[in-house]
């Protein structure tokens, strides 16, 4: 019963490992203890079902980061071309030695294998207890996951065969403990009385525009955004540029809710939905999700014409990361993925292990060299972490602080004309503790580093990676949940304004035949603060901070000169 189609493949190789592999084992990874918030309650059932996934070495990693740094910025005069889906993969996929020794150790244990990432780096084995203690010299016990009450099975420490170590990166879940995604605290504010009434028009013909006038008793919508960031009010229809919407923990977006937003678009001007780890997308008021819904408005409701692709990723997914990297691998197995995926959720990097974080961050390295710009949202907890909590050391994001991905944090706009535009003091940024600073950031960081002096010294990590990158508007926005109408604050909506600014900057890019533009070109935020940890946080100033990042879109800048 254990022999897959790919054992049988690498059956023929036995031969040339006549020697059992499993003779030596080493200690790959252990903790001391489980972290708090889990109970050890004892030894685990032997015939629980364990999926287990494993990490193996790719053979160029450092080939791909070279090929993506190549292809995303622009040299002048030499136009950016993407690398194909086999292009990645042959930087990404194990060598044959690798695959080989691994497939002949877990068979000489008769235990079968699937294989979960496209490039053949990821591999999955499905075993009870006993067969997992006696592969991996381990010893699963049963915790408590205290938050659910459900049991989570894992061990203290596991081994591998010695000749394997360079092989196998890590084996998950082992030592790692579930974490759960966050996403902005959003609530909705009933701001105006007569909001359950107004119909929204139809956005005026904004050409030739010169003054800011759309952004009235300091509230945000579509209207609004096209006029600040110099947006444009549709695209031509066309199919080429597209956006991804990354959907996790149950949040569901309402077709209703959309018609309600922006009663004035067809009703055909809706999103396609993909499912992975078992997600759905229920229309029913009472399955609203407020940050689904405020995803799918200001992507189809901004970034008219683009079309948006929702994947609902539901909770059937043995990533421990909530699905996050199964959703990189289902958008890296298709061929011609949406050139945006903008996602609105993410975790405390210290609840993250390195390990992890790195494949994860790896995958959308993946992504990157293919052409997807990656959109994650910074968090709405200032220097504190995804959410407002006590601390002593900063607390940074994860995965914005991937350097492959592009964060996104918020702004308020501290006047009704919103002139200038002001960090929003809920904004996360910082450095991170598990990714350097990347090259294109350095002499950016360095700058404001050194602006900084002393302040908050010993409080962050100043060699790590700096975030967000950029910013967009994020407070007292519009939206519709449930069939109501008010507003939202968040971060959230930040990673949406800017998601749906560079689908339209690709959308014309691509029809006028050129590839797709990288944002460079912004308004620099100077002012505000992102407080937390009983500390101010860090101010907004000239240049790259981490609290703005770069600054907020200016479209007309970015389509002249940001490609
Ligand atoms: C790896 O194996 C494949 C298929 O068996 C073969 O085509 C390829 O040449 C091998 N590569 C190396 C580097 O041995
Ligand atoms: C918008 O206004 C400009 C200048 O006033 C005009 O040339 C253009 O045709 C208008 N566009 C639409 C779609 O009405
Ligand atoms: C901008 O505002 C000024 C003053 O209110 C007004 O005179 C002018 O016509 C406006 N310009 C446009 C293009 O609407
Ligand atoms: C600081 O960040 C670097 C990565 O840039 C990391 O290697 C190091 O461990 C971090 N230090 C701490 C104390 O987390």
């Amino acid at each position: 019963m254990f022999v897959s189609n790919i054992c049988v493949v690498f059956a023929l190789g036995i031969t040339a490992f006549a020697k059992p592999i499993s003779s030596s084992l080493t200690v790959h990874e252990r903790r001391d203890v489980a972290p708090n918030g889990f109970t050890l309650t004892g030894p685990a059932d032997e015939s629980s079902q364990l999926t287990l996934r494993m990490a193996l070495t790719s053979n160029n990693l450092a080939g791909l980061e070279k090929a993506l740094y190549k292809t995303a910025f622009r040299n002048d005069g030499v136009i950016r071309d993407h690398l194909t889906k086999e292009q990645v993969e042959s930087f990404v996929s194990p060598t044959n030695e690798t695959t080989t020794q691994v497939a002949e150790w877990l068979s000489s244990h008769g235990v079968a294998f699937t294989t979960t990432s496209p490039a053949g780096d990821w591999l999955q084995i499905n075993v009870d207890v006993t067969t997992a203690n006696q592969l991996l010299d381990a010893n699963f016990m049963s915790f408590n996951d205290d938050s659910t009450g459900k049991e989570v099975i894992r061990t203290l420490s596991y081994s591998i065969p010695t000749q394997l170590q360079s092989h196998i990166q890590f084996i998950h879940p082992t030592i790692s403990f579930p974490v759960k995604a966050k996403r902005s605290p959003l609530t909705l504010k009933k701001t105006k009385s007569n909001a359950q009434t107004t119909p929204k028009t139809s956005i005026p013909n904004l050409t030739g525009r010169a003054n800011v006038t759309c952004c009235v008793a300091d509230e945000v919508d579509p209207t609004c955004l096209i006029d600040l960031y110099g947006i444009p009010e549709s695209t031509a229809p066309q199919t080429t540029s597209r956006i991804g919407l990354a959907e996790f923990i149950e949040q569901f977006p309402q077709n209703a809710d959309l018609e309600a937003f922006r009663p004035d678009l067809p009703s055909t001007l809706s999103f396609s939905l993909e499912t992975l780890d078992g997600g759905s997308d229920p229309q029913n008021a009472r399955d609203a999700g407020i940050e689904a819904n405020l995803d799918v408005q200001y992507t189809i409701g901004l970034a008219v014409n683009v079309p948006v692709e929702v994947f609902e990723v539901g909770e059937n997914n043995a990533d421990d990361l909530d699905g996050f990297l199964d959703l990189a691998d289902f958008v890296l197995a298709q061929t011609s993925p949406p050139q945006v995926l903008s996602i609105a959720f993410g975790f405390d990097e210290p609840d993250v292990p390195a390990t992890l974080a790195n494949s994860l961050c790896n995958a959308y390295m993946q992504l990157g060299a293919r052409g997807v710009s990656v959109i994650i949202s910074a968090g709405d907890g200032g220097v504190s972490g995804s959410q407002s909590q006590s601390c002593t050391t900063f607390i940074p994001t994860f995965p914005s602080t991937c350097p492959f991905v592009t964060s996104t944090i918020y702004q308020v706009g501290a006047t009704q004309d919103f002139s200038p535009e002001t960090a929003a003091d809920f904004s996360s940024g910082g450095f991170s503790n598990i990714f350097s600073i990347p090259s294109y950031q350095a002499t950016a960081v360095k700058n404001y580093l050194s602006s900084l002096g002393t302040t908050n010294a010993g409080k962050f990590n100043s060699s790590g990676r700096g975030f967000p990158d950029v910013s967009a508007q994020g407070v007292n926005v519009v939206i519709f949940d449930g069939g109501e109408e008010g507003t939202v604050d968040g971060s959230s909506v930040s990673v949406n304004i800017f998601s749906s600014v560079i689908g339209l900057l690709n959308a014309q890019l691509i029809s006028s035949g050129l590839p797709v533009a990288d944002p460079s070109i912004l308004n620099d935020i100077t002012s505000g603060d992102n407080p937390g940890c009983n500390t101010n946080g860090f101010s907004a100033t000239t240049g790259w901070d981490p609290v703005t990042g770069l600054g907020t879109p200016n479209y007309p800048e970015m389509l002249l000169r940001g490609f």
